[in-house]
């Protein structure tokens, strides 16, 4: 048995994945730079605050001074912060909440693994920090997604090793990263951009305590 699931949060818990989404768009938009469409912001899609930034300006084959590139990554966060701050625990996307108190009843440990600095923040406006037994600094990890630091950072806080972990994803970044630190990754999303190797869900409904159960024994066991 699986002894730590270890979360991803945006497009995991709740549907700031979205946002996140906007304000890059709206940023890029700014500053004269087209592209950043659904399918580019898979690219996106867990990788953090400063190499998505990269990963715009390589698109629209700009170079930005340090400073501007520093203000660029603060003038987008400053956006989604401000979009972020009616998140409500009616927010929790369907399923989670179930799943992290049947994780709790069975004695699973429960880490958070985002890559994002406002992961803490998010976790007290839906009411769910006391569910989780730590959180991953991602400002501690060496590298961040795809690099597997976060979810063995994750694991190791809550005393066990991603080898017996469940690592829950919605982005390609995040799935590599499970997949290198030795978890088990289940994808939320659909296969064509998580993988057609790992199990992936349509939707969090589907991430219950028994369904994680039959996937590790089917996987792991
Ligand atoms: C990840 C998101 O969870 O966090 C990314 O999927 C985001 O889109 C990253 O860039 C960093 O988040 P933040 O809030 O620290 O800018
Ligand atoms: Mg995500």
């Amino acid at each position: 048995m699986f002894k730590a699931v270890l979360f991803d949060l945006d497009g995991v818990i709740t549907d700031t994945a979205e946002y996140h989404f906007r304000a890059w768009k709206a940023l890029a938009e700014e500053i004269g730079i087209a592209g950043v469409d659904r399918a580019f912001n898979e690219q996106l899609k867990g990788v953090s605050r400063e190499d998505s930034l990269k990963k715009i300006l390589a698109l629209g084959n700009k170079t930005v001074s340090d400073e501007s590139f520093a203000a660029l990554a603060k003038r987008k966060n400053d956006n989604y912060v401000e979009m972020i701050q009616d998140v409500s625990p009616q927010d929790v996307y369907p399923g989670i909440l179930t799943l992290l108190k049947e994780l709790r009843s069975h004695g699973v440990k429960i880490a958070l693994a985002s890559a994002s600095k406002n992961g803490p923040f998010l976790l007290e406006r839906m009411g769910l920090t006391d569910y989780f037994d730590a959180i991953a600094d991602p400002s501690e990890v060496a590298a961040s997604k795809p690099a597997p630091d976060i979810f063995i950072a994750a694991a190791h806080a809550v005393g066990v090793t991603p080898e017996d972990s469940i690592g829950l994803e919605d982005s390609q970044a995040g799935i590599q990263a499970i997949k290198d630190s030795g978890a088990l990754a289940i994808g939320v999303g659909r296969p064509e951009d998580l993988g057609e190797d790992i199990v992936v869900v349509p939707d969090t409904s589907h991430y219950t305590f028994e369904f994680l159960v039959k996937v590790w024994s089917e996987n792991k066991d």
